[in-house]
């Protein structure tokens, strides 16, 4: 199939390799010239597991192609994905500007190139979108075509993998053309069975916020498990290892930790919220989650501050981990940047080391943080002479460090775990004084 992708993001530039991956025609478009220069050099702009090579390969065959041309795109075109941005607005509300600015284009162009299409939505939109998107284009043209709810549920650092073997594929429309010609597509990515789900379009559109609100809310009750936990005494470890082996709950999404980021939980929670307000719904719950979330992401400091009192003011403090998870370079609504900003309000210096972040961390951040803030090019070298060191995100690379590095590099070995990446045992024999989340404090 002639597949058109508006946007190239984390989840166009997934998808549009990953269909042209199994065969399928993609010219990707994106306004970020820059951008578009590069990937045309054939360099994959984002920092994101196993995508260099699909990308390669699909250029290496011709069937990848980028421009910022979105009619040259179109005019072959029988299927076109919109991956645009969808940023939470002011009052949460999400921001279809960008979706609706380019429905808006789309209308004229069907009148140019005739010839039925169907327009596909990938973003994540409020319940309503597609029948909006659909009278954008109407209000231009005559054209048949549809538009189809496709929500997407990559996860980014794995985003290759759940894309290339999705555990569903949901797909919200009431047309039977535009369903049989989605389920073409998609047949090559669920060949084990995993289901292909067609409903109407505003289910599909709800379904995505559901399951993003529902993981947030999972992540933030045992996070506030862990609270508890530090107040009784208790291990949120064997917490969790006791309630996840029952199959109700499930093992995953149980890890206590300094709160969701990124550029989907966040801000898909405000959207639903909103949503569910204008619809004169109160949506208590998430009114808990997202207030817990915001207090959990500055958890780390509340703890200086208890350890340090005033003296915290004028110390070093080491950070591992910038981006919001591992294995991707988004700093997008990380805890880290809320951490840093606190910290460098307090008239704290830092000294930070992220395996691909680093660059995107210093764009998103605030100059005064950037001002007391220095950058590693390895893990160790942040240590040297820091009074204490923060972790912030699991990578790989953190979980298994000599800790013995700890007592011989760092100023006063002391370490405030926002992952709990170390056993408390271990801890305690490396003469740690650490800090976690959900578990006693060692060293103290
Ligand atoms: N990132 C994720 O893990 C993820 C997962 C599932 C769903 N989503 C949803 O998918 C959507 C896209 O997310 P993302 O993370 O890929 O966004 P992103 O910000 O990484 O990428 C968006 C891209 O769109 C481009 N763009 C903006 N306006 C354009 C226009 N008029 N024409 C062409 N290109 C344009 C930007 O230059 C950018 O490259 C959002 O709604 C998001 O909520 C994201």
């Amino acid at each position: 199939m002639k597949i058109t992708v508006i946007g190239t993001g984390y989840v166009g530039l997934v998808s549009g390799t990953c269909f042209a991956d199994s065969g399928n025609d993609v010219t990707c478009v994106d306004i970020d010239a820059d951008k578009v220069e590069l990937m045309r050099s054939g360099t994959v702009p984002i920092y994101e597991p196993g995508l260099n090579h699909v990308f390669d390969r699909a250029i290496r065959e011709n069937r990848l192609t980028f421009t910022t041309n979105l009619e040259e795109a179109f005019k072959d075109s029988e299927m076109i994905f919109l991956c645009l941005p969808t940023p939470p607005g002011a009052d949460g509300q999400a921001d279809l500007s960008f979706v609706l600015g380019v429905a808006d284009e789309l209308g004229d162009l069907f009148n140019k190139y005739p010839g039925y299409r169907v327009v596909v939505n990938k973003s994540t939109v409020p319940v309503g979108t597609a029948d909006k998107v659909k009278e954008k284009i109407s209000s231009k043209t005559d054209q048949e075509f549809d538009v189809v709810s496709n929500p997407e549920f990559l996860r980014e650092g794995a985003a290759v993998e759940d894309f290339m073997k999705p555990e569903r594929v949901i797909v919200g429309t009431q047309s039977q053309q535009a369903a049989q010609m989605m389920t073409r597509l998609y047949e090559p990515f669920v060949r084990s069975g995993n289901p292909i789900i067609v409903m109407d379009e505003r289910s599909s559109e709800l379904t995505k916020y559901a399951a993003n609100a529902m993981l947030a809310t999972k992540i933030t009750f045992m996070n506030e498990i862990a609270n508890i936990c530090e107040k009784v005494g208790a291990d949120v470890d064997n917490v969790r290892r006791g309630i996840g082996t029952d199959s109700r709950i499930g093992k995953r999404f149980l890890f206590a930790g300094i709160g969701y980021g990124g550029s989907c939980f966040p801000k898909d929670v405000q959207a639903i919220h909103y949503t569910a307000e204008q619809n004169g719904y109160n949506f208590q719950i998430l009114d808990s989650v997202m207030k817990v979330n915001e207090d959990q992401k500055i958890s780390i400091v509340e703890k200086m501050k208890e350890y340090y009192g005033d003296s915290l003011k004028g110390k070093t403090i080491g950070i591992w981990g910038l981006s919001f998870k591992p294995e991707t370079d988004d700093i997008r609504e990380a805890p880290s940047l809320y951490i840093t900003d606190k910290l460098a309000k307090m008239g704290v210096k830092m000294k930070a080391y992220d395996p691909e972040a680093i660059d995107t961390f210093k764009k998103a951040s605030t100059e005064e943080t950037l001002a007391h803030m220095t950058f590693e090019e390895n893990r160790d070298a942040v240590l040297d002479q820091v009074d204490a060191l923060i972790i912030c995100t699991e990578w790989n690379e953190f979980r298994r460090p000599n800790l013995d590095n700890f007592t011989k590099r760092m100023k006063t070995p002391v370490i405030f775990d926002g992952r709990n990446l170390y056993g408390l045992d271990r801890a305690a024999e490396a003469g740690l004084t650490y800090f976690s989340v959900g578990r006693r404090a060692v060293g103290v």
